[in-house]
Order: C-alpha cells, then sequence, then structure tokens
C-alpha cells in the first residue's frame, strides 16, 4: 500500500523523481474530471508546483518529446534551466538541456524552437511526409524518420535510443500519448491531478485505441501539494 504523502515545499518535489526509467516517462496534468485542457491550454490546468516539475522533470531526460500539437499550442522553444534545475541535472546527467523532439506529418513547427541555433530541435516524422513536404533539405532540424505513411512512434522512441537518448520525456499531447500506449511504448506516467472541474474539453484527432486490454500500472508514489495529487507510476511487470 503506498501512502499519500503531504509535500509543503514545491521545491522538494523533483527529487522523488530523480531516477527517470531507460525508455519512456510521461507527464501529463488532467482535471479531475479528466480533461487534458482548458480552452485549448494545458497551462491554465496547472500551478506553480506544476510548472516546476514539468521544467525539472526535463533535469532528468536525454530529449523531450511532444507532438506537433503540443508545440504549436504551448509555443514550444528549446529547453532551458534555472539554477537549481542546472544543478538537479549535474548531479544527474551532466549535460546541456535535453533536445526537443518534435512528431509532426506537417513539419509545421512554431518559430519559437528555432531562437538559438545551438539546440536544434529533432523533427520526427514519416517517410511519405518527408517527401511530400521536403522535410529532409530544411536545416533547421535534424530529421528522423519512422515509419512509411504515418510516424511509427515506437520505431520513433527506438531511433532516439539508439542515438543514446534512453530517457525519453514525453510531455504530451494526448494524440502522441495514445500512440505511445498503443504501441506499447511507455514505461512510465507521472499524472497530475489538477483540483478542477474543466467539462468537456476535445483536442486534437484522436482515433480509438487498438488495445484488447488495458495495461496494467503500479503506483510508486501519491505526493499532495496545494490540493494539487502528483502521482507516479510504472508499468507493472505482468
Ligand atoms: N494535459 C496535459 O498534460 C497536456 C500535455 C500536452 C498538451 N496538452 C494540450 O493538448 C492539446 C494538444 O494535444 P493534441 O493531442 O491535439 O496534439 P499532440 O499530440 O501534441 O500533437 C498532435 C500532432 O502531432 C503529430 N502527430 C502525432 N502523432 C503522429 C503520427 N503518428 N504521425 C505523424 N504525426 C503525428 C501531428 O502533427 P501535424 O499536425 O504537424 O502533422 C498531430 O496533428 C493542447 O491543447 C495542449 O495544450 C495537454
Amino acid at each position: 500500500m503506498t501512502n499519500l504523502t503531504s509535500v509543503t515545499d514545491p521545491g522538494d518535489l523533483a527529487q522523488l523523481y530523480a531516477d527517470a526509467p531507460s525508455g519512456v516517462r510521461a507527464n501529463m496534468i488532467f482535471s479531475a474530471d479528466g480533461a487534458a485542457a482548458f480552452g485549448g491550454r494545458a497551462g491554465t490546468l496547472s500551478c506553480p508546483a506544476d510548472q516546476n516539475l514539468l521544467r525539472d522533470l526535463r533535469a532528468f531526460a536525454d530529449v523531450v518529446l511532444v507532438g506537433a500539437g503540443t508545440a504549436r499550442a504551448e509555443r514550444y522553444g528549446p529547453a532551458r534551466f534555472t539554477e537549481a534545475q542546472e544543478a538537479l541535472r549535474g548531479a544527474h546527467r551532466g549535460h546541456a538541456p535535453p533536445p526537443i523532439a518534435v512528431v509532426s506529418q506537417s513539419g509545421r513547427l512554431p518559430s519559437t524552437l528555432f531562437v538559438d541555433g545551438t539546440s536544434p530541435p529533432f523533427l520526427v516524422t514519416s517517410a511519405s511526409a518527408a517527401q511530400a513536404h521536403s522535410l529532409d533539405s530544411d536545416p533547421r532540424w535534424r530529421l528522423l524518420v519512422a515509419g512509411e505513411d504515418t510516424v511509427d512512434v515506437g520505431a520513433a522512441t527506438k531511433q532516439l535510443r539508439a542515438l543514446g537518448m534512453q530517457r525519453i520525456l514525453c510531455e504530451g499531447g494526448p494524440t502522441l500519448l495514445d500512440q505511445l500506449v498503443d504501441a506499447d511504448a511507455v514505461d512510465e506516467i507521472c499524472v497530475t491531478i489538477a483540483p478542477l472541474l474543466a467539462g468537456s474539453q476535445p483536442v486534437g484527432l484522436r482515433t480509438p485505441s487498438r488495445q484488447h486490454v488495458p495495461a496494467s500500472l503500479e503506483l510508486r508514489h501519491a505526493l499532495l501539494c496545494d490540493s494539487y495529487l502528483f502521482l507516479r507510476y510504472r508499468r507493472s511487470a505482468n
């Protein structure tokens, strides 16, 4: 039985996530009634402790994987750390911030991702999209092709790992997460439950799962901070 632990200082949360798995760790927030966004943004569900945790989890990652819908909605830029987060990362990884890898069929990435040339994002796309939109000739990104007609997200995570990026932090959105779940590629999921009722907030073009049974998880911890619940689940062995 895992007890619920109250955390009064949000700065104490990060250390409870330092042992990131080798594989995919997803990090998501949902309202108490299950919405993944409010008014098209996830930040409206969030709180300062959750925002800190979102950034802190990057300190324990080798790459941040995100769907293009989220990169566009949230105006993603290169990962940057506060001094505290640099210290966290120094203690555990000792490298520059992780690159952002965006899954996209269209190649429409926000300009905010290209503000500095020092850490170009990865564009993760399919062979047909790369050809149709001439995505392989754009010097702003590093191209990673996985899948023929659409991105095979399982193959994409294997390619990232083969490039030495073992700890993949997936920041959503729900469409990309659905596909990682269907590919049986999620090793851990960190879920924040916000004390909010958001009603119906459709996001993305989500399709029904192909799973026959839901995959089982084990709860690693349950933390309470400012009425927000921070849950950490890993895939169970069976
Ligand atoms: N609650 C949370 O924790 C959380 C986290 C992240 C985001 N969000 C919210 O969720 C919303 C965005 O989520 P979303 O589900 O709409 O989008 P998403 O998963 O971030 O991105 C969907 C896009 O990713 C690309 N994509 C995904 N799978 C693909 C595949 N197999 N092959 C090729 N391309 C693929 C496509 O990009 P192209 O259109 O470029 O082809 C697709 O339109 C926003 O409102 C955001 O604020 C919430």
